[in-house]
């Protein structure tokens, strides 16, 4: 199983691998050992889709070499560009057996099967009127100390540039019960922290027991309650859907972490609008103050596109603004790249080195934000839920309630508990720290 692109397609790959374990099936370390490979794809920006073709020929080699020693190799590729671009897959890589969308990885057993007997290809790109959820295994492999768990898939806001409604379908919510029922087994099976995932999280609109949509606010405070469950995230949110309880939350829910990534994309009000994301920049801003009023430790970090059809100097610059009042703990920046059958798509691009630059520049002030983040935690003292054994003999690792990075020597016994640390240096990526008890015997 090889997977690129979002936390939505990990937790994917494992339900695929969840659904082919009963037939025999299991993770491989290398392509070369693998009966059945599984490219589990995204399509969001063009470098993302392309990388599929290549990685393709190379696989190509693997499934012939494999084929001289007797062995038959299936070549599936899942996930977004399968959903998009499943005819040009089968016509640019003709060796490819299954070709399977998001919506359709229940039928994955049935396609295998279809595939080993045919000589064809087997493609399933429809979106099913079933519910893959509803056709899931439940029993699923332990996922560890920090989990996913997908409540929410597809989206309805048809920003100009995006892919994701085409690629994922419209915006549809698991119930509440099955997205409990769920975390409880994470939770039994050693999870301590769950990141609630979907394209447009906070547009969870799941049916509770009595039948009603319910919000994420209220499963965020059902979820608060199973014991064991230290830590809820939840990713990816739109600014539309942060209704009034789930900003409350913020503040009742210690559970609920302080470190929200809340996409922007633009801080120019006419970029936004050309961008259809439905908020002006001081809506945004106003959001943000009231989610700090809420929760004043709260970190943010977003998503920023540069370069969208249309976007000049000053539209940037208001984007640079933004970014200097919001004072972000971590983002991830992109060049505006066209994908087809987008809106934006057929609009005229703007100079592709004016985009470089611009990216360059917003980045280097992202960094700076990112490093004076990481800084002003320097000498304090942060919870750390330990996950791992670290690199150097001694050392464990984990993550404070903001996703840093932490690096203390201490013992593996540790691993699993969340145990205030003491700050002790803080680097761009990482920080580095002590445990209080051995400050104590010092
Ligand atoms: N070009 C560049 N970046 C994009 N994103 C989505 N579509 C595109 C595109 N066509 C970015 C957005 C989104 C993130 C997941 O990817 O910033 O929030
Ligand atoms: Fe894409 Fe997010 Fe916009 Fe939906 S809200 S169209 S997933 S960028």
């Amino acid at each position: 199983m090889i997977t690129w692109g979002c936390q939505m397609n990990v937790y994917d790959s494992g339900r695929m691998a969840d659904v082919l374990a009963p037939l025999g099936y299991t993770p491989t370390a290398t392509p070369d050992d693998a009966d059945m490979i599984i490219l589990n794809t995204c399509h969001i920006r063009d470098k993302a889709a392309e990388k599929v073709f290549s990685e393709l020929g190379r696989l190509r080699v693997v499934q012939e070499a494999r084929k001289a020693e007797g062995h038959r190799t299936i070549l599936a590729v899942a996930g977004c560009v399968a959903q998009a671009e499943g005819a040009e897959i089968l016509a640019r890589a003709p060796f490819v057996d299954i070709v399977l969308g998001p919506q359709t990885y229940h039928r994955l057993p049935e396609m295998v099967a279809r595939a080993t007997r045919a000589a064809g290809a087997v493609i399933e790109t429809d979106f099913p009127t079933e519910d893959k959820f509803d056709h899931l295994p439940n029993a699923a492999a332990p996922q560890g100390l920090t989990a996913f768990l997908t409540i929410q898939e597809g989206c309805d806001k048809f920003c100009s540039f995006c892919v994701v409604p085409y690629t994922r379908g419209a915006e549809t919510s698991r119930s509440e019960a099955t997205v409990i029922a769920e975390a409880r087994r994470l939770v039994a099976q050693g999870s301590r922290e769950i990141t609630l995932l979907g394209q447009n999280v906070n547009a969870w609109h799941g049916l509770d027991e009595n039948g009603q949509p319910s919000t994420l606010g209220q499963l965020a405070r059902k979820l608060a309650g199973i014991e064991g469950l230290e830590r809820i995230r939840y990713t990816t949110s739109h600014p539309r859907d942060m209704d009034d309880d789930l900003i409350a939350a913020h503040g009742d829910l210690p559970a609920l972490m302080p470190f929200l990534h809340l996409p922007v994309q633009s801080g120019s009000d006419r970029m936004l609008a050309a961008m259809n994301r439905k908020h002006t920049a001081a809506e945004y801003l106003h959001l943000v103050e009231r989610l700090r009023a809420a929760r004043p430790d709260l970190a943010l970090s977003s998503d920023f596109i540069v370069g969208h059809p249309g976007e000049t100097e000053a539209d940037f610059e208001a984007t640079l603004d933004l970014i200097r009042t919001v004072k972000y703990a971590s983002a991830f920046s992109f060049k505006y790249s066209p994908r087809p059958g987008t809106p934006a798509a057929g609009l005229p691009p703007i100079a592709d080195d004016i985009a470089d630059r611009r990216l360059q520049t917003l980045q280097a002030l992202l960094r700076d934000q990112t490093t004076e983040f990481n800084d002003s935690k320097s000498g304090q003292t942060v919870d750390v839920l330990f996950t791992h054994v670290g690199r150097q003999p001694g050392q464990i690792g984990g993550r404070t309630p903001w996703l840093q990075p932490v690096h203390v020597l201490g013992p593996e016994s540790l691993i699993g508990q969340i145990v205030p640390v003491h700050i002790a240096q803080a680097r761009p990526s990482s920080l580095y720290g002590t445990l209080l008890e051995e400050r104590a015997c010092a």
